[in-house]
């Protein structure tokens, strides 16, 4: 799985739904990730977000490079999305299914159900100099102001 990322004008519509593979069975459901083959990046960082009290949010920030992938392990939660020209949210409640978002693409993580696990697979070790955390530099980043 290969998506064009490099000089790419960030837009909403490149993000993406990827469902996972699902292996249905009467003892429980089992998904499986491989890098490459089912996100087309390679993961070089996972972490997750949990115990979120009611009503915060997570995120609200871009990264510069960053491309990553991410997944409502358990409960339910809205990912708002925004390019500086079109926004958009989705909602992630299925632990089957896993939002791509490209790199120069804002997003927020909101409304978190109670027991919400976001779980995120990033193609990048985690570094400071990756976000762009001022909405208005954002804009100028992308071009958009
Ligand atoms: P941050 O990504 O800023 O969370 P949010 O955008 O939701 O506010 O991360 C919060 C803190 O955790 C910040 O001090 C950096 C640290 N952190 C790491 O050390 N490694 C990581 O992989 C991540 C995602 C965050």
């Amino acid at each position: 799985m290969q998506v064009e990322t490099a000089c790419q004008t960030p837009s909403i519509y490149d993000t993406t739904l990827i469902r996972f593979p699902r292996i249905q069975d009467p003892r429980g459901n089992l998904t499986f990730i491989e890098q490459e083959a089912h996100v087309p990046f390679k993961i070089a960082r996972v972490y997750w977000i949990y115990d979120v009290p009611g009503g915060k949010q997570r995120g609200g920030h871009a990264y510069r490079e960053q491309q990553e992938c991410i997944i409502a392990l358990s409960g339910s939660l809205d990912v708002f999305l925004d390019d500086g020209q079109a926004q958009k949210i989705v909602h992630l409640n299925r632990a089957f299914n896993g939002l791509y978002i490209p790199p120069r693409v804002w997003r927020r993580m909101q409304n978190f159900s109670t027991n919400a696990v976001a779980y995120v697979l990033a193609s990048h070790p985690y570094g400071p100099d990756e976000y762009i955390r001022d909405y208005h530099r954002f804009q100028q980043e992308v071009g958009v102001s």
